[in-house]
């Protein structure tokens, strides 16, 4: 569990202020959120918008996110909407520490983020974000949510509202709720179609394929690639290793999904089946111990292992540590080999944390314009709904989703057709039939 000892006295650092691995990066990290932040044009409009709005003005926001170029545009969106944001890493390998270093000294948001960082540090930055005393939260993955409700308690006091990014928080959201220990209303922005549609899938697919090239240099066509999750983050990543020429299996516990799965024409078997037969394994379940003790000995000699999935227990690594003579680390960047007792060798990349966060640089900003349009809309709902809220988990109301999906298309230049009046009335009447 975390560690609220570690907590620092940060209240009283001003805007400007941060954890930064090295500020001489913050020339890149600039160039590359202006990069970014031309793909992202829907959350550039809202940026204009609540420039001018302020719906925002004086709020307390803590993000615990991905530390980003995308998210650094999240970040001057909802600082221009006046809010007084802290943030920290979501992940220890996932900060990009030029855009921490941008934020800090170019745009003036306190970041609290180092790659690399320790446990320590990791829940040191949390508490930090905590000892800012949000009125609203941010997460990806419900680190900071999880905190606030067992050992900073009195962080909920003045919380009115929180978001959540991602499948595995909303999952974690969705038990607090149902055990009854929820105690602030959340809007669930991984449900918004819009998010889970693109970034799950086509974000996923091409980042955690990206990240296994960047590992690796391997050549995917003509590999066995195994999927273990075909949720919407399995669907995007076995689309995108078929499209690179690999056979693709996929594994599942859900009759439904398995069954889509072999209809969209991939292979399915139990992974005690997959794991004798797969080149490549990523895992992207949400669920751990998906590659465990009984899986290991049937591996090929040099099969690579790497997760996508939110936490880093998906693959049993200690179990993995424990059949091997010896772990050393690669010839590459994010790769470790596992040295087996018995001869073989695994690599494992990225430590089993994110893939594409770890070894690549996240999803594509174009995607994420969509997802952080979402988080800016719902940050200004929660403020306009101050108190009106019910603690639950909410869904993301549809007209979100179809403002940002037609100001998405539009940015495109792709244009669509309109019901007709003749149309509307067929479609709200019963009575004509056969
Ligand atoms: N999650 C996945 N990709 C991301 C990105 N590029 N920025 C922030 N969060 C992400």
């Amino acid at each position: 569990m975390p560690k609220a000892a570690t907590r620092s006295p940060s209240s009283r650092q001003g805007p400007g202020r941060g954890d930064v691995a090295d500020p001489s990066l913050s020339p890149r990290g600039k160039g590359r959120i202006e990069w970014a932040d031309r793909e992202m044009p829907v959350l550039a409009a809202l940026r204009a918008r609540f420039a001018k709005e302020k719906p925002l003005a004086g709020l307390k926001v803590s993000a615990c996110l991905h530390v980003t170029a995308e998210t650094a545009n999240l970040a001057r969106t909802l600082q221009a909407g006046g809010a007084d944001l802290v943030l920290c890493a979501s992940n220890p390998l996932s900060t990009q520490d030029d855009v921490v270093a941008a934020l800090v000294s170019e745009y003036g948001i306190p970041t609290y983020a180092r790659r690399g960082e320790d446990r320590d540090t990791y829940y040191r930055h949390l508490n930090v974000a905590l000892d800012h005393a949000p009125q609203i939260t941010i997460d990806d993955g419900c680190d900071l949510v999880a905190l606030a409700h067992t050992e900073r308690k009195e962080a909920l006091r003045g919380l009115f509202g929180s978001l959540e990014e991602t499948t595995t928080g909303v999952q974690r959201l969705r038990a607090m709720e149902k055990a009854g220990d929820l105690k602030v209303p959340v809007l669930a922005v991984n449900d918004a179609a819009v998010k889970h549609l693109f970034d799950n899938r086509y974000g996923t697919g091409q980042s955690t394929i990206d990240g296994i090239l960047r590992a690796t240099g391997i050549l995917l066509a003509g590999r066995s690639f195994v999927v273990a999750g075909y949720g919407w983050c399995g669907r995007g990543l076995a689309a995108r290793a078929r499209g690179m020429g690999s056979h693709v299996i996929v594994t599942e516990v859900d009759p439904v999904r398995a069954l889509e799965a072999a209809m969209d024409g991939f292979e399915v078997a139990p992974m005690a089946k997959a794991a004798k037969r797969g080149d490549i394994f990523c895992t992207v379940t949400g669920n751990r111990t998906v590659l465990g003790s009984e899986h290991f000995p049937s591996l090929k000699d040099g099969a690579i292992l790497c997760n996508s999935g939110h936490f880093d227990v998906e693959i049993d690594l200690k179990a993995l540590a424990a059949a091997s003579r010896e772990v050393v680390p690669g010839s590459r960047a994010n790769v470790e080999e596992y040295r087996l007792k018995d001869g073989r060798t695994i690599f494992v990349l990225a430590e089993g944390r994110l893939v594409n966060l770890a070894a690549a640089e996240g999803h594509p900003s174009a995607v994420m314009d969509m997802s952080f349009a979402v988080q800016a809309l719902c940050s200004e709902r929660v403020s306009k709904m101050r108190g009106k809220l019910a603690v639950a988990v909410h869904a993301i109301p549809p007209e979100v989703d179809a403002f940002v999906s037609r100001l998405k298309l539009e940015t495109m230049g792709i244009e669509i057709d309109r019901l007709s009046a003749e149309q509307e009335r067929y479609l709200g009447s019963w009575r004509e039939g056969t």
